[in-house]
């Protein structure tokens, strides 16, 4: 076996976004597509020399190829072992406790997280550090500009390693751990919470649930967890075999991609409890019978219930929500008295708060939501500590919930995405409300006076770096609030995603129906943005 040093040029669209460089599978299958930025990746995070790299993805289609390719690479570049989880089968959060676990200097997950996989969808990599968090933004950028002037990468010449075998074996003098991806990741779950009482929960015989894996990454970790260490029936994990194509399904785990689900649980069959993540297991839906759970509802009424898990029952040092995130997790925070940040999207600003102790929960209203014990989100902690307080408090989850409103008030929310937009067009409705935001406050729009109207900019209160151009924000007089953003992850045209939410005190219109709630401020959003005249769209694609 020996190493080569391969010709290549550079390709100039190699410049990752909110969380790794996603496009599409056919980009990924172009000759040197992957090594170019494998390689980029490699030479700049430090010495890898007789360093630890984990590997792994959500099993998507050009998942095992590109692990092949990888780990004969890290072989090349001098690491001393690659951990790949077997059949190349890592989940996100597995992945991040798998580095922090066994210190590896760091991680190269293989995914587009909830869009959807095969020859003609999405595929992607991510990089996350030792700290099993996603690479800053100054590390992805210097990924980028090395991506730009690549001109050989090297690579040992050897057969497709082992990867369907769990055990250690040599690639020219590198080790090859191929290990088992739930494990662990169990076991840290275990630590977490009430196992023993929520078994008794699902003996008790009155709580039914479902669990669908969506054909991606979790079903395994879901089947080993629920099933057969919480004992759960069998049958309570669906759709519970990774698939390169997630067997059709769209694994975004919302109302429109995870419809069947919703259906199920609004049907005459319906569970107690459903849930669903998405394609690398990192977010979560969850769903009562009859009752969808918001992911800022969610966040809120984890976080005023944390103290029933064991490993959260000293209480939580402080919380953080993205921007856009619904604030009723703010008000739950005013109540405990802890600090709530507000971060710009995207998981990686809350790994600094987390690494410095300020934090223990964090959540963002795109349905992830997760904790200080790895440094991404976590689909199916979220779950499991959905299904701990469940246990103990023994109220439905539409019990639980509105019980939440009543006494914290309800912050009506939701997300309206106008999705493969022409990107100038995108570009100019945020100039133009950009441009506008000066003349906002003060305003009287459809019955909603404006308080006040920026773009957010966040500066880290660890390390004082600053991230500008984080999204527009309106905010009205009576607490309602609007707030735009361009889409970080899309990979056909632009996608707008608008925020619309309204804090509505009364418990009495705590059961109106959220969009007509919304509607008022909806046509503001409207009007501001100028999104029917600019798209010529009679309405949002998505709503969640
Ligand atoms: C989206 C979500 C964001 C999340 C990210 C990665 O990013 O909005 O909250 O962190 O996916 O899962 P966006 O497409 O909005 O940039
Ligand atoms: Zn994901």
């Amino acid at each position: 076996m020996q190493t080569i040093l391969v010709p290549t040029q550079p390709y100039g669209d190699q410049r990752p976004g909110t969380a790794g460089l996603r496009k599409k599978t056919a980009v990924y299958q172009q000759p040197h597509y992957l090594a170019n930025f494998v390689q980029s990746i490699f030479e700049n995070i430090g010495d890898v020399h007789g360093k630890t790299l984990v590997l792994g993805g959500d099993g998507r289609y050009f998942n095992r190829e590109a692990i092949g390719i990888i780990v004969r690479m890290a072989a090349a570049n001098g690491f001393g072992r690659v951990m790949i989880g077997q059949h190349g089968i890592l989940s996100t959060p597995a992945a991040s406790h798998t580095i922090r676990k066994h210190q590896a200097l760091g991680g190269i997950v293989l995914t587009a997280s909830h869009n959807p996989g095969g020859p003609a969808a999405d595929f992607g990599l991510k990089y996350d550090t030792s700290n099993g968090g996603l690479a800053s933004e100054k590390m992805t950028e210097a990924f980028y500009r090395r991506s730009q002037t690549i001109t050989s990468y090297p690579i040992l010449e050897a057969p497709e390693p082992e990867i369907d075998r769990l055990g250690v074996r040599d690639l020219g003098g590198m080790q090859v751990e191929v290990f088992d991806p739930v494990a662990d990741y169990a076991l840290l779950m275990q630590k977490l919470f009430d196992f023993d009482r929520i078994r008794d929960l699902f003996r008790s015989g009155n709580f039914r649930m479902r669990f669908d894996a969506m054909h991606a990454v979790t079903g395994p970790y879901a089947l080993q967890i629920l099933e057969q260490q919480l004992g759960a029936p069998a049958g309570t994990v669906v759709h519970r075999d990774p698939l390169p194509d997630f067997g059709g399904l769209h694994p975004d785990p919302n109302l429109t991609n995870a419809h069947h689900l919703a259906e199920f649980m609004h049907g005459p069959e319906a569970a107690d409890f459903g849930a669903a993540s998405d394609g690398d297991g990192d977010r979560n839906l969850v769903l009562g019978r009859n009752f969808y759970v918001g992911p800022s509802d969610s966040l809120a009424v984890l976080t005023a219930n944390a103290s029933l898990a064991p490993g959260y029952a000293r209480g939580l040092v402080g919380v953080a929500r993205s921007m856009p995130t619904g604030q009723g997790v703010d008000r739950v925070a005013k109540k405990l008295g802890i600090p709530c940040y507000e971060t710009p999207t995207g998981w990686k600003f809350f790994g600094n708060l987390l690494d410095a102790g300020k934090i223990t929960f964090c959540g963002e209203e795109s349905f992830g939501t997760g904790s200080d014990h790895v440094r991404e989100k976590d689909g199916l902690w979220a779950v499991l500590l959905w299904l701990n307080i469940l246990a103990v408090r023994r109220m439905s989850v539409e019990q639980i919930v509105r019980a939440h409103w009543r006494e914290f008030g309800r912050n009506v929310y939701a997300r309206y995405d106008y999705e493969k937009i022409d990107s100038a067009i995108a570009e100019g409705i945020i100039t133009k409300l950009r441009g506008s935001l000066a003349s906002l406050p003060g305003r009287q729009v459809g019955g909603y006076r404006i308080a006040q109207a920026d773009e957010f900019a966040y500066t880290d209160p660890v390390d004082g770096s600053v991230s500008a151009g984080q999204g527009i924000r309106v905010g009205f007089e009576d607490g309602s609030r609007l707030a735009f953003r361009l889409s970080g992850t899309g990979t056909t045209g632009a996608t707008l995603r608008v925020y619309l939410e309204k804090y509505e005190p009364d418990a009495a219109r705590h059961a109106d129906d959220p969009q007509e709630s919304l509607a008022a401020i909806q046509a503001i959003a409207d009007e501001l943005a100028e999104i029917t005249v600019r798209t010529g769209r009679k309405g949002p694609d998505v709503i969640v």
